[in-house]
């Protein structure tokens, strides 16, 4: 089958979290089982892998409005990646320093789907599938079934996931003719509480949607930003396949970016070589069980009530736990774990910015992970953190409730709880340092841990299914 992802981002060329890991590594393992898949994404200015090593694969000019640009599809040549990938060029819009975050994003993205289109409707052949991931590429299905000029491609089939349904790309009407000239008749799609609203909009268009989790897909039809009546609707087109995790990328045994390499067998040896290197770099006693946060400082995972929960626990551990946070985010989260750092010298350190290969050491160099997301469609980090013998402390929520099994008299590996709060968190960590204490446990979680097969060979699997589903 020949399936064409298109998406904001993609590892290793742009990422700003879970969604540029899962398309870096759904379409190779879709390509290692007889697909062709590839991927369509903006070019942006970040830089990475093999750049410079393009062939020009198509030059066209379109306009979103009244605004016309000219575009480029630039195809990567090295072929490493294990897919084709395809990149959108459109100087002005996409060219800039980071993904996300723009004045203008409604436009840039606009642009990035007129543009994909409008090459894709130049093709010989039609792809079998064309799959859409979050807002940024959600009006495709709808563009390509209702908009005119689009019409040879209205009965390519279209499968849209969902890895996060807290973002929909809302636009007044006022930009409605961003949209290629579309049948009036099919407004109504458009339409959500009286906005344009690009992700209800894709559920409503595309054959099938898919979200990451089974559990976050339940949740859905209770709490997603407005969409709650829209999902219970749409149910019956809607299927949970949760995420799986890069082997390639995300070994112990094989991770060049950690120094010490490690398998279930040698995990204690390996986890205190890295823990140790972690521990000077950062300043922290290694004797004590070391307790990280990686991720975006954001409400969505309750990084706001990180200051606190740490406060409290370190205060109630007096001193007999460690901290170590490395993510960015809103400021004002920012600057207060910050301000924590001087207070606690040895048990509590954070590093604010975006760095890959230290969240490699600490995944690897960490005893626990904490996750106490109120959202979580997903989540990677727990997955990556199981896989390098992190125990897990995670909200009781979407992805991480499918994951993450309670460590409760030897039957699980994680420790879980219901509440995003101070005491649910205080009390989980006073659960890992007794954990930690119990040398023999802890072993056996970290055995069984790194075992867990999260391959994305099962998803895959079931990710084809869908299209199969929907083959005309
Ligand atoms: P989300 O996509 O909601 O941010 P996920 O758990 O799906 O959450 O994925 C987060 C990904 O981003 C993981 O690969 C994680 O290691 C990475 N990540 C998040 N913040 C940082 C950071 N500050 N530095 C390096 N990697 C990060
Ligand atoms: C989103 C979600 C996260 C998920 C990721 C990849 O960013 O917040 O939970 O793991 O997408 O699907």
């Amino acid at each position: 089958m020949e399936i064409l992802h298109v998406s904001a981002e993609c590892y290793p060329v742009a990422k700003a979290g879970g969604l540029g890991d899962v398309v870096g590594a759904l379409p190779k393992y879709q390509n290692k089982m007889g697909h062709q898949s590839k991927v369509v994404m903006p070019m942006y200015r970040t830089k990475f892998l093999y750049q410079n090593q393009f062939d020009v694969d198509f030059k066209g000019r379109t306009h979103i409005g009244d605004y016309w640009f000219d575009f480029t599809i630039i195809r990567e040549k090295t072929r490493k990646l294990g897919f084709d990938l395809y990149l959108v060029d459109i100087n002005g819009l996409l060219d800039r320093e980071r993904i996300y975050g723009y004045h203008d994003d409604t436009e840039r993205f606009m642009a990035f789907q007129v543009a994909v289109i409008n090459w894709i409707n130049h093709w010989e052949h039609k792809p079998d599938v064309i799959h859409c991931h979050d807002h940024h590429t959600a009006m495709i299905p709808f563009m390509i079934q209702h908009c005119y000029e689009y019409n040879r491609l209205a009965n390519v089939p279209t499968v849209l996931t969902i890895h996060n349904a807290q973002y929909q790309g809302w636009m007044g009407w006022d930009k409605s003719n961003y949209i290629p000239a579309w049948d009036p008749w099919k407004g109504g799609l458009l339409e959500w509480k009286n906005t344009i609203n690009p992700l209800a909009c894709g559920i409503r268009c595309a054959w099938k949607v898919t979200t990451v989790s089974w559990s976050y897909l339940d949740e859905l039809k209770y709490m997603s930003n407005g969409l709650e009546a829209l999902f219970e609707y749409e149910k019956g087109k809607c299927v949970g396949i949760l995420n799986g995790i890069d082997a390639e990328v995300w070994d112990p045994a094989t991770d060049p970016m950690i120094s010490t390499g490690y398998n279930p067998d040698t995990v204690e040896e390996g986890k205190a070589a890295s823990k140790k290197s972690l521990c000077a770099e950062f300043e922290l006693d290694e004797q004590n069980p070391l307790i990280v946060f990686i991720g975006r400082l954001v409400g969505e995972k309750a990084a706001d009530i990180l200051p606190d929960a740490i406060l409290s626990a370190l205060y109630s551990m007096q001193g007999k736990v460690n901290f170590l946070i490395l993510g960015s985010g809103e400021p004002h989260i920012e600057w207060q774990l910050n301000q924590l750092k001087g207070h606690f010298p040895g048990n509590y350190n954070v590093f604010i910015g975006y760095d890959e290969a230290l969240s490699h050491r600490i995944y690897a160099g960490a005893d626990f992970l904490l996750m106490p997301s109120r959202v979580e469609p997903c989540g990677l980090n727990q997955m990556y953190a199981m896989k390098y013998g992190t125990v897990p402390m995670v909200r009781n929520t979407g992805g991480l409730r499918d994951t993450v099994t309670d460590m409760g008299d030897w039957q699980g590996w994680g420790i879980r709880f219901n509440h995003a709060s101070v005491g649910d968190v205080t009390y989980s960590v006073n659960r890992a340092v007794e954990a930690f204490a119990d040398k023999e446990h802890l072993h056996w979680m970290r055995q069984h841990m790194m075992s867990i097969d999260h391959s994305w060979e099962n998803s895959v699997q079931q990710y084809i299914n869908v299209y199969q589903s929907i083959k005309p």
